[in-house]
């Protein structure tokens, strides 16, 4: 049975003061979820202060990129070792801000992916196609090649705790979001892919998220579909009380 995760990423949002307020008020409205994993990611200067914060608590942490290596010569990276330090669970690796913004290529995604692993932390793997790619037919080919590059050359052991997360770029803070159809349609085919990679079993134990413009309105028909194994959520896990409501959706 795979467990259903709910994620909150503060992309470039929240002080560290205001990371206190906020968990202050959200792991009391969390209190007594039990059957859903719920993570945050905030921003990396928030992650230690967040990590002490949530200590106790079933609020486990994700950073939002890593680089590959231990340490070394890379301005403006932070290393899987430290984001451990921090107390850092979950990664999320290839999301589309930094494929499109910062020009992140398979490749690179591939390598922090091998750092993560490495580290013994957790991968969000984020893949997702564009409004062009979409209209053009080829949403489910471009969901190939990203699956397929960023996962090639490890073995199912390295990928025990790999979670997938769909997010396609046109849902992603426009406020439109996929219809529960076209979310279980493209995961249902991450699946097969995943299957074809690395065997059926195991893919039927990878949790496949879906990201792009969750509100407490949609996340219970979109949960409701099969291969829908919970939600990577922006804007809407800004605010405390919303994102409780989207945790704690029927
Ligand atoms: P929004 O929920 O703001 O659309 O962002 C989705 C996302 O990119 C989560 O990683």
């Amino acid at each position: 049975m795979r467990r259903p995760l709910i994620a909150g990423n503060w992309k470039m949002h929240k002080t560290v003061r205001e990371t206190l307020e906020y968990i202050k008020s959200f792991r009391e409205l969390v209190r007594d979820v039990e059957d859903r994993e719920i993570v945050l990611a905030p921003p990396f200067t928030a992650l230690w202060i967040a990590g002490h914060e949530l200590a106790g608590t079933a609020v486990r942490l994700a950073a939002q990129n890593a680089h590959w290596a231990e340490s070394g010569a890379f301005t403006g990276e932070i290393s899987p070792l430290m984001l451990k330090e921090c107390g850092v669970t979950y990664v999320i690796l290839g999301h589309s801000e930094r494929r499109h913004i910062f020009g992140e290529t398979d490749e690179m995604i591939r390598k922090r992916l091998e750092g993560v692993i490495g580290a013994g932390l957790r991968p969000i793997l984020c893949i997702g196609e564009t409004l062009e790619e979409r209209e053009a037919g080829r949403t489910l080919e471009v969901l190939g090649r990203q699956v397929q590059a960023a996962l090639q050359g490890f073995t199912r052991e390295d990928l025990r705790d790999l979670v997938v997360a769909y997010e396609p770029v046109w849902a992603i803070g426009t406020g439109k979001t996929a219809t529960p159809e076209q979310a279980q349609e493209a995961q249902s085919y991450v699946r097969k892919l995943l299957a074809d990679l690395g065997g059926k079993e195991w893919a039927q134990e990878v949790r496949i998220l879906y990201g792009g413009s969750v509100k407490p309105e949609n996340i219970s028909d979109l949960m409701s579909q099969p291969d829908v194994d919970g939600a990577l959520v922006g804007g809407a896990s800004l605010n405390p009380e919303t994102f409780a409501k989207i945790v704690k959706y029927a």
